[in-house]
């Protein structure tokens, strides 16, 4: 017996760029949507790489990826988010040498006004939108403002890089393979202020913390993790963008699919859970189950925890309030 698959409608913006050059050939491969999906990709790009992401619409095309159906490349956004079911938010201006990603939110925030205006009009009820052009938590912040008729939980923005990179950080010191991790956290900010928490990680279901020395955790780890994309800018010359990729496919394939009652971390709205902003898009451990995102609750927090939760309110609030002003 064959099974009819599932279509779905997934918008890319910035496809001309670096990080949807890997993201696209993911979603095509059927790493998201699963196998029984057949996805209608919807490619956005400004006016002068239109004819970019036509080119990178022909590899699409070549590559005859059985996932993949319909292939449409335009510049309008309202055509783009259409019946989208879901949207990867990219198309942004990457940071440079010396910046901060705060730096680019007047280079980029205006970008996600128009988009979440088009995606309040035009996208499916259905539709899950994930930000990862920078800075991804205050553009997911404006977009989700400017989108009044979708609900908050619609709108994420990309930590799970972050939640990555901590535990690619813990694996390399443990000696561990990866997949041995568990309850790993990033709370806050995709920005140096982001905090690593391994109050609760475990390898192998052992306590972390009992396996690395605190100087190392908090002189080390933490700063590391936090700083890891302007190292990647630095090494390679250009910001990260496979490993960006790979991890918004880990992102939207859990949103979509389910963690099975495991932690990931994931920037939301928040509900004022753990003295957060209501509204203010931030990092938090989260379980996904039937298509939604919950975010744990209940857990106790140290003085030292506390601190640097504190300062990602703090800055995140800063730049609230500047995205408030772009309106
Ligand atoms: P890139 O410069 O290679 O590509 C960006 C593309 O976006 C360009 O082709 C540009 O024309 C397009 N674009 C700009 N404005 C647009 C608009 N209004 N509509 C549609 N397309 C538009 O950059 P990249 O390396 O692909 O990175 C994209 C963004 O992702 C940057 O802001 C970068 O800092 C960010 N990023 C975030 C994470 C994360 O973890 N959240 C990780 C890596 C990179
Ligand atoms: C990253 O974390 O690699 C991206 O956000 C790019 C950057 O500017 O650091």
């Amino acid at each position: 017996m064959t099974t009819t698959p599932n279509k779905v409608k997934v918008t890319v913006t910035g496809a001309a760029g670096n990080i949807a050059y890997s993201l696209l050939w993911r979603i095509g491969a059927g790493e998201v949507f699963g196998p029984n999906t057949i996805v209608d990709l919807a490619l956005l790009e400004v006016p002068d790489h239109v004819s970019n992401a036509e080119g990178v619409a022909m590899e699409l095309s070549d590559s005859a990826l059985e996932r993949v159906g319909n292939i449409t490349v335009t510049d309008d956004a309202a055509k783009a988010f259409d019946g989208a079911n879901a949207a990867f938010l990219v198309g942004a201006k990457p940071r440079g040498k010396g910046e901060s990603r705060a730096d680019m939110l007047q280079a980029n925030g205006q970008i996600f006004i128009g988009q979440g205006r088009a995606i309040n009009d035009h996208a499916a009820d259905d539709v899950r939108v994930l930000v990862v052009g920078n800075p991804a938590n205050t553009n997911a912040y404006i977009a989700n403002k400017a989108a009044p008729d979708v609900s908050a939980e619609h709108f994420n923005a990309l930590m799970r890089l972050d939640h990555n990179r901590a535990i690619s950080m813990l694996s390399q010191k443990l000696g561990k393979h990866s997949s041995e991790f568990e309850n790993i956290a990033v709370w806050g900010n995709h920005s140096d202020t982001q905090f690593p928490d391994i109050a609760y990680a475990t390898v192998g279901g052992q306590p972390v913390k009992d396996l690395v020395d605190e100087a190392w955790y908090v002189d080390e780890f933490i700063p590391r993790v936090a700083k890891r994309g302007a190292e990647i800018i630095e090494v390679r010359g250009r910001s990260s963008a496979a490993s960006a990729a790979s991890a918004a496919v880990d992102h939207m394939r859990d949103w979509v699919a389910g963690t099975e009652g495991k932690w990931a971390t994931t920037a939301v709205p928040s509900t004022g859970i753990y003295g957060v902003d209501e509204g203010l898009v931030f990092g938090f451990p989260a379980i996904a189950r039937d298509g939604r995102w919950t975010v744990v609750e209940g857990l106790e927090l140290t003085d030292f925890q506390r601190a640097r939760i504190n300062a990602n309110i703090e800055a995140l609030r800063e730049e609230a309030a500047i995205a408030d002003r772009l309106f």
